[in-house]
C-alpha cells in the first residue's frame, strides 16, 4: 500500500446512502484511527469466503500492520472510503472501497471493495464502486482495474454493469481482470444525467443555452451529489 505525503482529509467525499429499508449509511474517507474498525469489519463483518474473495488469501483477521496500511493513506495515490452504520450510537463499519495507484507516477490504479455479508444485496456495493470510480477519475487515474477470482460472480457482474470490461489476467490464471479506461469513459452518475435532463428541458423551453448547468455537471464538481441534498 502507498505511503505518500498525506493530502488534507477530503471531506467532499462524505456521503450518505438511504437503504431500501430506510436505514441510513454514512460513507466517508478513512481516518488513521479507523484501524480497529477495519479489523472488526474484516474479522466479524465478513465471512471467510468474502475475505478470500477480497484479499485472495485465507485471512482470518487483519494483522495490525495491514490494518494500519489500509487506514494511513495519502488520499491521492491511495484513496479509501468506508461505509458505516450507527447501531444505537455504536459505529459499525459495513463496507470498504479503495483504489491504490500502481506507483506514484502511474495513471493506473487497482481498486478493491467489500461489503459486510449481512449488508450485501442492498445496493451498497454498487454505490461504493460508483464513488470509487468517480474518486479515481477526479484524482487523475486513467485506467482503473480490479483483479477478481473467476468464481466471484457477484463482483464480476457488478463491475461489468458499472462499465468495466473483463480481460484475461496477464499473470494469474485464477484471476480475471476488469478494467475501465477513465480517459474515454468518464464516470457519469444519475445526478449528472438528471442535471442534463433538466438542462435539455430548459433549453427546449426557452430555446437558449444554459451554461451554468453544464459546468456544474462535471464529474469533479458533482462528486458527491447526495450530500447536502
Ligand atoms: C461484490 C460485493 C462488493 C457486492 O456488494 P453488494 O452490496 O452485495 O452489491 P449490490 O447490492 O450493490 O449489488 C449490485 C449488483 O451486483 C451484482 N450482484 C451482487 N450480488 C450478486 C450475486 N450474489 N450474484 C450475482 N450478482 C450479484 C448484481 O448485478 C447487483 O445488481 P442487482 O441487485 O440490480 O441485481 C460483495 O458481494 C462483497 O463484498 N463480496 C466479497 C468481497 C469481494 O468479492 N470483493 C471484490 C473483490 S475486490
Amino acid at each position: 500500500m502507498t505511503h505518500g505525503t498525506p493530502h488534507r482529509y477530503p471531506v467532499e467525499w462524505i456521503d450518505r446512502l438511504t437503504l431500501p429499508d430506510g436505514r441510513l449509511v454514512t460513507i466517508r474517507p478513512v481516518l488513521p484511527q479507523d484501524d480497529t474498525l477495519e479489523q472488526a469489519f474484516v474479522a466479524q463483518g465478513m465471512t471467510a469466503k468474502s475475505r478470500y474473495l477480497r484479499f485472495l488469501i485465507g485471512l482470518q483477521e487483519l494483522p495490525d500492520a495491514l490494518a494500519q496500511s489500509l487506514t494511513r493513506i495519502d488520499y491521492h495515490n491511495h484513496f479509501a472510503l468506508l461505509a458505516e452504520w450507527f447501531d444505537d450510537g455504536t459505529e459499525v463499519q459495513i463496507g470498504d472501497a479503495r483504489f491504490v495507484r500502481v506507483d506514484p507516477a502511474s495513471g493506473h490504479a487497482e481498486f478493491a471493495i467489500a461489503v459486510a455479508d449481512a449488508w450485501q444485496g442492498l445496493g451498497i456495493g454498487r454505490h461504493l464502486l460508483r464513488l470509487i470510480v468517480k474518486a479515481a477519475h477526479a484524482h487523475g487515474v486513467q485506467l482503473l482495474y480490479g483483479d477478481l477470482l473467476h468464481e466471484n460472480r457477484a463482483m464480476l457482474t457488478l463491475a461489468t454493469a458499472t462499465g468495466f470490461t473483463q480481460r484475461r489476467h496477464p499473470e494469474d490464471a485464477r484471476l480475471a481482470r476488469v478494467e475501465r479506461d477513465l480517459r474515454v469513459d468518464a464516470p457519469v452518475d444519475d445526478w449528472d444525467q438528471a442535471a442534463q435532463a433538466v438542462l435539455v428541458r430548459a433549453m427546449q423551453a426557452h430555446d437558449a443555452p444554459a451554461q451554468p448547468a453544464v459546468s456544474s455537471a462535471t464529474p469533479a464538481a458533482t462528486a458527491v451529489p447526495a450530500r447536502g441534498e
